[in-house]
């Protein structure tokens, strides 16, 4: 369920019109819900309320400041990956106890952060950052309190880019080895390991690589319990997919339907890490058609949003339904289906002003026929989106707007030329 709708062929967010937020901030423009967001919380928390779970918000999808106290407010924790995002998190309201920490990468500088922050759970990836992470927590005199995180060797179920559970990615520790190094810590006074982790990849339209996960997990935590460990969290990552297309999606309660039994039965506090499905169709990328043209037998819409605010279709290849903002009358207010022909539209390929050819938001799409000026909606842009944006071609970063209700209000402020060239000055 998202708060997007079409009222009189005019596409609102919750109860205001697109084209006012457009007129009002100019574009490219991220728009987002404010009860579509806290509706996708309440969905997870509902669904696994029976263990009641601390459910981390994965700062990487979107770590816009004012969505991510919302977050805090309406009862998560965060989930992060970097010092940067900590201290976005921190900023936020987050408190250390809800806060884990995953990454293959941690510095000791973002280690020592982590630990002076007092982060619940480092999620430790590698034999090395697991003797750094003591060596650091000897050093501060506060033990670290880990969750090792596993790569428990699935077949592939998503993208190859965001699918992080089959053999020979980079993240977590291999299943065939991970207790060997479990072993190396047993009985350190700096490392207290109480937690297992993993995180399949992402998006994820099947409960059933929840199922296989926690199955392999189970007897980890088994084994490490022998070895000495207190195994008392699973931490079960992100992943949850949403609608893209049409409504691919599972409901949480079919991911809750897989993971809680196992939960249940290993005694284990669980913790989640979903971005995607909170954020995700919470938020649309609004921008205007600047010209079109017809070239090499290809119609193309031109317009004001790039791969620099937008970079999932240029990346990943992925789908991300557009519509006009105000679609005249000749086409259906709202298709039901976008990949399929729609009567009064023709295909085009909507592009933007970056230059390389990969720089398109959609190809061979049905739209309508769309003028200089003309609003275009991408939906389901909240996660990714902005999170992944650069100033490439030195393009000024859009703006974010968050609507309630009848109200907006900017949370990003649009980047100026001179934001591009500010720390080239400074330093
Ligand atoms: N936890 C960990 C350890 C992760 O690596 C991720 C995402 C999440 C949680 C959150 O996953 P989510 O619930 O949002 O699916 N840029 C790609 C997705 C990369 C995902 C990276 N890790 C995309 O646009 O599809």
């Amino acid at each position: 369920m998202d708060h997007f709708h079409y009222r009189d062929r005019s596409l609102f967010c919750e109860d205001v019109a697109v084209r006012e937020l457009a007129d009002n901030y100019g574009t490219p423009l991220y728009v987002y819900s404010k009860a579509t967001l806290l509706h996708h919380l309440s969905e997870i928390q509902r669904a696994f309320a029976p263990v009641q779970p601390l459910i981390c918000y994965s700062v990487k999808t979107n770590g816009n400041i004012h969505l991510c106290r919302l977050m805090a407010q309406a009862g998560a924790g965060f989930d992060v990956t970097s010092g940067g995002e900590l201290y976005r998190a921190i900023t936020a309201g987050g408190v250390g106890d809800r806060i884990v920490y995953a990454g293959v990468g941690k510095t000791n500088v973002e280690l020592r952060y982590a630990l002076d922050t007092g982060v619940f759970l480092f999620n430790v990836e590698s034999e090395g950052e697991l003797h750094a992470l003591a060596a650091v927590a000897q050093k501060v005199g506060r033990p670290a309190s880990v969750a090792l995180r596993v790569n428990p060797d699935l077949p592939p179920k998503t993208h190859t880019k965001t699918d992080t559970s089959v053999k020979g990615v980079k993240f977590g520790l291999d299943i065939d080895t991970i207790l060997d190094v479990a072993r190396t810590v047993v009985g350190n006074p700096h490392v207290h390991v109480i937690g297992l982790h993993m995180h399949l990849g992402s998006p994820i339209l099947s409960a059933e690589p929840y199922r296989a996960g926690i199955e392999k997990g189970l007897v980890l935590i088994e084994r490490l319990r022998e070895q000495g460990h207190p195994i008392r969290v699973l931490n079960m990552g992100g992943g949850f997919g949403i609608h893209y297309r049409k409504q691919e999606a599972l409901p949480a309660t079919a991911f809750a339907a897989e993971i809680l039994p196992g939960v249940q039965k290993s005694g284990c506090k669980l913790v989640l890490e979903p971005g995607r499905f909170i954020v995700g169709n919470a938020g649309i990328l609004v921008s205007r058609v600047i010209y079109t043209k017809d070239s090499g037998g290809k119609h193309f819409i031109i317009q004001d949003a790039a791969m620099n605010d937008l970079i999932r279709p240029t990346l990943y290849d992925s789908f991300h339904r557009i519509w006009a903002v105000e679609p005249p009358a000749s086409v259906p207010v709202q298709p039901a289906d976008y990949e399929v022909e729609i009567p009064g539209t023709r295909k085009a390929d909507v592009v933007g002003p970056v230059c390389e050819s990969g720089d398109f938001l959609a190809k061979d799409r049905h739209l309508p026929a769309l003028m200089r000026g003309d609003l275009l909606a991408t939906f389901s842009a909240g996660a990714y989106g902005m999170a992944m944006s650069s100033n490439y071609n030195s393009r000024p970063r859009a703006a974010e707007v968050l609507v309630d209700g009848n109200k907006h209000q900017l949370i990003r402020r649009r980047e100026t030329y001179a934001d591009l060239v500010r720390p080239e000055i400074e330093v």
